[in-house]
């Protein structure tokens, strides 16, 4: 069985707007490496969106690991947070996801909100600290990171929750040689763990490195690329 499943979804924001999806299918197995590429604007991120549950689309089904994903299904508390500790969202703007006093706090938000015990907590703040090299930032206010450094912040809260499946909006975007090396590194063990990950990307190194089955959002639908 797939863990993922969208079945000819159509979506807009507004009902006077022309949908940004538009029957669009998608099935994605537990492991499977997903690139997706597209124009800007083709709709990579309201996909995404769809996929974490923050939007929902006007007809069409989602299913993930065989449950319908949908406002009802999200409303009970006990489905949502099981639903958010499986997927993981590396939002295309960090920004929006930085809301702690600390980077220490930030990354420690998502297992506190779990109930993990105490000493689980502070090994896993501890070592998504170190395999973003964000020590030196552990105690600095997420405000004050430079863009990059926000990105890798971001990234670290997402890895504490340990998902099973991961939705990065453009990892790599803006990030120096050093820490883009350090990431891609993360992402490929992250899939030799047999993660599974479905990332937006413009980057040809990115989908080769990953081995990934690269698709093409346009006019709306999913087209596999070559
Ligand atoms: N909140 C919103 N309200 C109305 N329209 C929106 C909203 N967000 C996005 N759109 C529109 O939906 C379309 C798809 O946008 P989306 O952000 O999904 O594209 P994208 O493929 O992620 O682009 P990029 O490569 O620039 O990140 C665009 O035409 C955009 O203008
Ligand atoms: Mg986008």
């Amino acid at each position: 069985m797939a863990l993922l499943e969208l079945d000819n979804i159509t979506f807009s924001y507004a009902p006077e707007e022309p949908p940004v999806l538009r029957g669009l299918s998608l099935s994605v197995e537990a492991g499977a490496c997903v690139a997706l590429r597209g124009d800007n604007g083709a709709g990579k991120t309201t996909l995404f969106r769809i996929l974490n549950g923050l939007s929902f689309p006007q007809s069409g089904v989602y299913r993930f690991d065989g449950a319908e994903i949908n406002r009802a299904y999200l409303k009970k508390q006990r489905n949502a947070k099981r639903f958010h500790q499986r997927v993981g969202y590396l939002f295309q703007n960090p920004e929006v996801m930085l809301f702690n006093a600390s980077v220490r706090e930030e990354i420690a938000f998502g297992p506190r909100q779990l109930g993990l015990p105490r000493e689980e907590i502070e090994a896993r703040v501890r070592d998504c600290l170190q395999l973003l090299g964000l020590e030196p930032l552990a105690d600095k206010a997420p405000y004050h990171l430079s863009g990059g450094q926000k990105k890798q912040a971001a990234f670290a809260a997402v890895l504490a929750l340990n998902p099973e499946l991961l939705i990065l909006d453009e990892p790599l975007a803006g990030l120096d040689r050093k820490a883009r090396d350090r990431l891609l590194g993360l992402l490929l063990e992250l899939r030799q763990a047999g993660k599974t990950l479905l990332t937006a990307t413009h980057d040809e190194a990115l989908c080769r490195a990953l081995e990934a089955r690269v698709l093409r959002l346009e006019e709306g639908v999913l087209r596999e690329e070559p």
